[in-house]
């Protein structure tokens, strides 16, 4: 039986809120993300696993081109129209990951912007081999995820366990699930793809997140939360 993993009902509402301004989502992943791709003016974006928006909206600021959203659920794509609001330049997708992205054209973006979505998926070789397709040669790819170090912490277990795990959201109650992996099955999944990696970051909470919660802040500096990747398409 397929696993349903797009946050809906309260889980997705708790997720918008976090993502706006939370120190894992707002000031670790999405900071780092957006260093890792640099300047993305006059560029086609396709943002797999979109949530409420927060990253198709700092892409449009940053000049981004177009940026087409695709996401699992129906209450995030709400959160994500809000967000977006009534801007040409942006289409939402409501699609399962799980599945192929067969209403894309192949080469038609410049960059692909996963964050912490994928370990969620069961299909991830094949949502990777469709983010390597609908990327235009010489095409950059960043995805993050949680760190296998994180995920050896918090579950236990061998390192080499790559067993679904579930995973609670603060206090909201809600929880969800995913797959852990160790890191050689995270970037051979990437490098069997075709991509080569270029950068990876562990990222560290910025001085923003101090701000909200300095205990969380001063965590993700002693213990790794996310690692990031930008991977790069041959130019062919
Ligand atoms: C941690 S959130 C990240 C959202 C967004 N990328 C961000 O960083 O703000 C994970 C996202 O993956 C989506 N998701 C999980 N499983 C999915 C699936 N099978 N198909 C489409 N989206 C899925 C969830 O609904 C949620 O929006």
């Amino acid at each position: 039986m397929r696993i349903s993993t797009a946050y809906e009902g309260a889980l997705g509402d708790y997720f918008a809120g976090n993502a706006t301004d939370g120190p894992y989502n707002a000031h670790t992943d999405r900071p780092a993300m957006l260093e890792l791709a640099g300047d993305v003016t006059g560029l086609r974006v396709l943002d797999a696993g979109c949530g409420a928006g927060h990253y198709i909206t700092e892409l449009r600021a940053r000049g981004a081109a177009e940026v087409v959203g695709v996401e699992g659920s129906a209450r995030l794509l709400d959160h994500a129209r809000d967000r977006v609001g009534d801007d040409p330049a942006v289409t939402l997708h409501h699609h399962d990951l799980e599945e192929p992205l067969a209403f894309l054209p192949d080469d038609s973006f410049d960059l692909g912007v996963v964050a912490l979505v994928h370990h969620h998926l069961e299909a991830r070789r094949e949502l990777l081999a469709e983010l390597h397709r609908v990327l235009r040669p010489g095409g950059t790819l960043l995805l993050s995820t949680v760190h296998p170090t994180a995920d050896w912490i918090w579950h236990g277990g061998s390192y080499f366990d790559e067993d679904r795990v579930e995973t609670r959201f603060g206090d909201s109650g809600a929880t969800n699930s995913y797959r852990r992996m160790t890191m050689q099955t995270f970037l051979g999944e990437l490098l069997d793809t075709g991509f080569a990696l270029e950068r990876l970051v562990e990222p560290r909470a910025t001085e923003a997140a101090r701000r909200v919660d300095e205990a969380r802040y001063l965590k993700t500096h002693q213990t790794p939360f996310f690692v990031a990747v930008r991977m790069r398409k041959d130019a062919g």
